[in-house]
């Protein structure tokens, strides 16, 4: 049996009234179950579940999915793990055999295994990469745990030694090499300490390569993105430490890069991530939130670092997470911290870490108390579950003298308190769009002509674009609105009302409606400014569209 007959068998035999009732309440309505919804509060029910078709649906915050979904979500486990857990309970052996792998990602993961295994091997001869980890402090025992590696200097190691295992265009789409302008390829990683970056589950789908010499001009190279690596949605280290966040209850330090986890998690402070960069992105965000509860927030000490944390505590509330900002003095970030004062010194700066509306404020307040004020309350809008929102309210109301009915009265007004609970809704045509590429992305995609995909990419519609290419390579999609939508349109079990071809031509005319519109007012501008050379460029596009639209 192949791992997706068994994921079938398992989704067949799974009870998922039975399951979902695990984790709330339901009862019968009509010939679906209803009850409030386990991912978001709620007090009065959106959550359905259908039993013929096994999905669940949340007309309320947008969850949805099959059986094996919410076992994911709700427990806050992996694929795997969920279907194991399922197989138990239903009594289905727990076995598959690999089939000959045929998707496109298999062989990148692959491939960044194999190469992950040869860095290693360059590493542990000894040389230049374990000179530069034992100058740096870090144990051949943590270099091992971290799978870390060492890429030789010149320029084809890879090349060589996986060239002629897998195609090179394989290898380049795995970010390994790189394609010469006069042919030929080279390898990305040269003469640097490598720290393979790892999926939850533990599969390795990129790199992070550290210069080894000081003449080096970039620091830090990391893997592209690619249809294995997508960095919206990965937290480094989270692989190794999430045992550990469970065992603290939930608690997580998240800081910027690699040696700051590394220094942190050698050190015995192993509830820690990174997220790679100042840029947390609601992907990170709500991975997170599937494994901790309170996020305790230690970008590096600059004031790029203040900046970056601030535009975080927002992102990390509204996935539902706590979160406190954690402030090092006499050091730059946690790894310089730590090597000069001590882990105990470095859980003591966790114990006094700030609260993160009170950061907010004060962090804003430089701007005057009323901005600090609005942008707490901004963030506090963004915590999905309105105890939680209150607690933090009575903060803000502590540390900026203002009453807590006032702050409320506030919060209320310029959001009402069920704001989490309503997806944004669509026009017909995007609805139908999107029933369309629900069933088939690629034959929505063979539908368009280039010019016409142009076109809708100009618009605000370009998203459709976005998502059929991502269905058609079997992506997953990131969270978000269109995602919700899908998941609703799966339930609903709704198909497209017109033929395809229909449904293709009138988003067609209506992107180009919208085109024309954009251009005119841009053709305006050029008249008024005079500007005749963008003008005739602009009649001309104008033209083309009309003759377009037929
Ligand atoms: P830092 O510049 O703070 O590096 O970048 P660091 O963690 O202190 O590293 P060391 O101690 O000098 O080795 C923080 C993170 O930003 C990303 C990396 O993820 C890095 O860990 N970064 C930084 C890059 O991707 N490229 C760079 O050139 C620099
Ligand atoms: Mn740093």
């Amino acid at each position: 049996m192949s791992l997706e007959d068994l994921k079938n068998r398992i989704k067949e035999a799974a009870d998922i009234v039975e399951v979902a009732s695990r984790y709330t309440t339901l009862k019968k309505a009509g010939r679906y179950y209803r009850g409030l919804c386990p991912f978001h509060q709620e007090k009065t029910p959106s959550f359905y579940v259908d039993p013929d078709k096994k999905l669940y649906h949340c007309f309320g915050c947008g969850a949805g999915g099959d059986v094996i979904k919410l076992v994911m979500e709700m427990e806050g486990v992996g694929f795997m793990e969920a279907l194991r857990t399922l197989a138990r309970q239903y009594g289905i052996p727990f076995e598959w055999r690999r089939t000959g792998e045929t998707s496109s990602s298999d062989v990148l993961f692959r491939i960044t295994e194999d190469a992950m295994k040869l860095y290693q091997g360059e590493l542990w001869k000894g040389g230049r990469g374990l000179s530069y980890l034992k100058k740096r402090g870090i144990s051949q025992e943590t270099a091992r745990e971290l799978l870390l590696g060492y890429a030789p200097a010149g320029w084809d190691f890879l090349v060589q030694k996986l060239g002629n295992k897998y195609p090179l265009t394989d290898l380049e789409r795995a970010g390994l090499i790189i394609r010469k302008e006069g042919g030929g390829y080279y390898d990305r990683f040269r003469d640097r300490v490598i720290f393979p970056i790892l999926t939850e589950y533990g599969r390795v789908v990129g790199f992070g390569a550290r210069a080894v010499s000081p003449q080096e001009q970039a620091k830090y190279i990391n893997s592209p993105e690619t249809p294995i690596y997508r960095k919206g949605r990965i937290l480094y280290g989270l692989n190794w430490s999430k045992p550990h966040i469970r065992r603290k209850e939930g608690q997580v330090v998240l800081v910027e890069g690699y040696m700051d986890f590394l220094s942190l998690y050698s050190r015995g402070i192993k509830n820690v991530v990174a997220s790679l960069g100042t840029s947390l992105t609601e992907g990170q965000a709500s991975l997170l939130s599937r494994f901790a509860t309170e996020v305790f927030l230690n970008y590096d000490a600059d004031e790029a670092g203040m900046r970056a944390a601030a535009r975080a505590v927002p992102i990390l509330f509204s996935a539902g997470l706590k979160v406190r900002v954690v402030k090092l003095k006499d050091a730059k970030d946690p790894d310089e911290f730590v090597e000069k004062f001590g882990p105990s010194s470095y859980i003591y700066k966790l114990e006094e870490a700030e609260k993160g509306v009170i950061f907010l404020f004060n962090y804003y307040s430089g701007k005057g108390k009323e901005v600090g004020v609005k942008i707490a309350l901004e963030a506090i809008g963004n915590i999905p579950d309105p105890i939680a929102r209150r607690y933090e309210v009575a903060e803000l109301s502590h540390i900026s003298g203002i009453e807590e009915e006032i702050l409320v009265s506030m919060l209320e007004g310029s959001q009402g308190p069920e704001r989490t609970a309503s997806i944004p809704s669509l026009t017909p045509m995007e609805e139908e769009a999107l029933a369309l590429l629900a069933e088939s992305p690629r034959r929505f995609l063979s539908l368009l002509s280039e010019d016409e995909r142009r076109v809708i990419a100009s618009t605000r519609l370009s998203y459709l674009l976005e998502v059929a290419e991502a269905l058609s390579r079997g992506e997953e999609l990131p969270q978000g609105e269109v995602k919700n939508h899908l998941s609703r349109i799966a339930f609903e079990g709704r198909k497209p009302s017109m033929e395809a071809g229909q449904i293709v031509s009138n988003l067609v005319k209506y992107s180009i409606g919208l085109a024309l519109k954009a251009l005119q007012r841009r053709i305006k501008e050029a008249e008024r400014v005079g500007d005749t050379e963008k003008l005739i460029e602009l009649l001309r596009e104008k033209q083309k569209l009309i003759k377009m639209r037929g």
